[in-house]
């Protein structure tokens, strides 16, 4: 299979602390893997330097062969990288339907008018109803993504993953503090 994703002597220093040190690996398309090790070892770095939250000091990542060491989180996501968070990143006062809407207009580029497409568009409303049912979500869509469960509000991180279609994700297995 092609190499997706490739990093090599990726490193970050946050001043003398060398939190991760020249790593260079390889994901082959439609690979999975799991990123472990204890706490402190430099796993949320890695996704923040993959993902484009945090640049490098050093070293290089590779998107399908191309250069993105340098390349702004959201142009990213445009070429089909997609993540979760460890710690959940929701917008508490949308709904789970609100918010699954909004990532569906961003992705197809309408997403300043994402409040109008929702309610009009009947491809979008398939496609909520889809992702919300997927996610278990479906009773949840009209409450207020601050007042659901920990676990329901895990599922719509990872339903918003989805919603971007990306080629390739990046999901923290275990929801914890860090
Ligand atoms: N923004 C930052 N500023 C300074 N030091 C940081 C920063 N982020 C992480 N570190 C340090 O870098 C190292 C790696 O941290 P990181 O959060 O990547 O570990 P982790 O493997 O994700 O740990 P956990 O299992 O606890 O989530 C740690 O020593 C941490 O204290
Ligand atoms: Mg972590």
């Amino acid at each position: 299979m092609p190499i997706v994703l490739e990093t090599k002597d990726l490193e970050k220093h946050f001043g003398g602390i060398a939190a991760v040190n020249r790593v260079s690996l390889q994901v082959e398309k439609g690979a999975r893997h799991a990123l472990i090790g204890p706490n402190g070892a430099g796993k949320t770095t890695v996704i923040n330097l993959l993902t484009g939250v945090l640049r490098p000091s050093a070293g290089r990542i590779l998107l399908e062969g191309e250069d993105i060491t340098a390349l702004e989180a959201y142009r990213r996501v445009r070429r089909g990288l997609a993540r979760t968070f460890q710690i959940n990143q929701l917008f508490l006062d949308l709904t789970p339907l609100e918010a699954v809407g909004l990532a569906i207009s961003e992705r197809m580029g309408t997403g300043g008018q994402w409040w109008r497409l929702v309610g009009t568009n009947p491809a979008v409303v398939e496609e909520i109803v889809e992702i919300l049912e997927r996610f278990h979500l479906t009773d949840a869509m009209h409450e207020r993504t601050g007042n659901l469960p920990y676990g329901k509000q895990r599922l719509l991180e990872i339903a918003l993953a989805f919603a971007c279609r990306p080629a390739h994700r990046l999901l923290p297995p275990k929801p914890q503090a860090g």
